[in-house]
C-alpha cells in the first residue's frame, strides 16, 4: 500500500511515521508513506497556499491551485483508488471503513487547515471525506495519522501475529475481552482460573462471554 499525504505542516509527521508498527511496515516494504509539502506547489512569490474567503468572514481557506497541482502530479505517476479529505464533516471513521480502505493499493490523504479548503477541491478532486470523530482538530494532520495507522496495521504481514488484527475490538462488533500476563498471582490479584487451565474450548468461550459482557456494559449500541 502506498499513502501520499498532502499537508502544509510536513514536520508534524516526522515522529509518528517513523516509529513502531508503521516504521516496521515501511522497512518491510509493505507500506510506503510519502509526505508532500503543499507549499512546494504554490506558484506565488511567498509560497502562500491560502487566502481570504470570498464574501468575508474569519479564517483563511486553502486555495484550489496548489492542491490541484499536487494531486495532478501524483496522478500522473500512478492510479489512485481514493483521494481522501480529512474533515470533521466527513463520514465518521469506524473499523468497517478502515477494513475496506485497507484493501486499496494507492491512497491520497489531503489535510485541511485554517477554515478548510476551497469547496471546488471537494467537488472536483476528492473522492471520499473522512472524520475521525465529532470534535474539531486544528488541522487534518492528526486525523490523517490516525487513519493511516488504522489502515497500515490491517495490511497483511504488517502485524507479527497475523491473527491479532482479527481479534481487535470492533472487528465483529464486539469489544475485545480482558487480557492478562504473568505472574498469575500478583499481591493476591489473581488471573481467572480458566486462562491458566490449558482447556482451549473453555478459554475461547470465556473470552467470547467476556467480550459480549464488556460490549453490553460499555457500548450497547454496537450490539444493535
Ligand atoms: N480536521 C479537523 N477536525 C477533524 C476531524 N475531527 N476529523 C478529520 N479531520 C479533521
Amino acid at each position: 500500500m502506498r499513502i501520499d499525504i498532502i499537508t502544509c505542516l510536513p514536520e508534524l509527521f516526522d515522529g509518528p511515521i517513523n516509529q513502531s508498527i508503521v516504521k516496521r511496515a515501511q522497512h518491510k516494504s509493505l507500506v510506503e508513506i510519502v509526505i508532500h509539502n503543499l507549499r512546494d506547489y504554490s506558484t506565488l512569490k511567498h509560497k502562500n497556499v491560502d487566502d481570504y474567503a470570498f464574501g468575508g468572514g474569519a479564517g483563511m481557506v486553502l486555495m484550489v491551485e496548489p492542491i490541484d497541482k499536487c494531486i495532478s502530479a501524483l496522478k500522473a505517476e500512478r492510479n489512485y483508488d481514493e483521494v481522501i479529505y480529512l474533515t470533521p464533516d466527513g463520514e465518521t471513521l469506524n473499523q468497517g471503513i478502515a477494513n475496506q480502505l485497507s484493501l486499496n493499493q494507492n491512497l491520497i490523504m489531503l489535510c485541511g487547515h485554517y477554515k478548510g479548503v476551497d469547496q471546488r477541491v471537494r467537488d472536483y478532486l476528492i473522492t471520499k471525506e473522512i472524520s475521525i470523530g465529532d470534535y474539531v482538530l486544528s488541522g487534518g494532520e492528526l486525523a490523517a495519522m490516525v487513519l493511516a495507522d488504522a489502515l497500515i496495521r490491517l495490511v497483511p504481514g504488517v502485524l507479527n501475529d497475523e491473527s491479532s488484527a482479527l481479534t481487535d475490538s470492533f472487528q465483529d462488533n464486539l469489544l475485545a475481552p480482558p487480557v492478562y500476563t504473568r505472574p498469575a498471582n500478583y499481591k493476591g490479584w489473581n488471573v481467572p482460573d480458566v486462562l491458566t487451565s490449558g482447556h482451549e474450548a473453555n478459554i475461547e468461550k470465556w473470552r467470547h462471554d467476556q467480550a459480549v459482557k464488556r460490549t453490553e456494559e460499555r457500548r450497547p449500541d454496537l450490539l444493535k
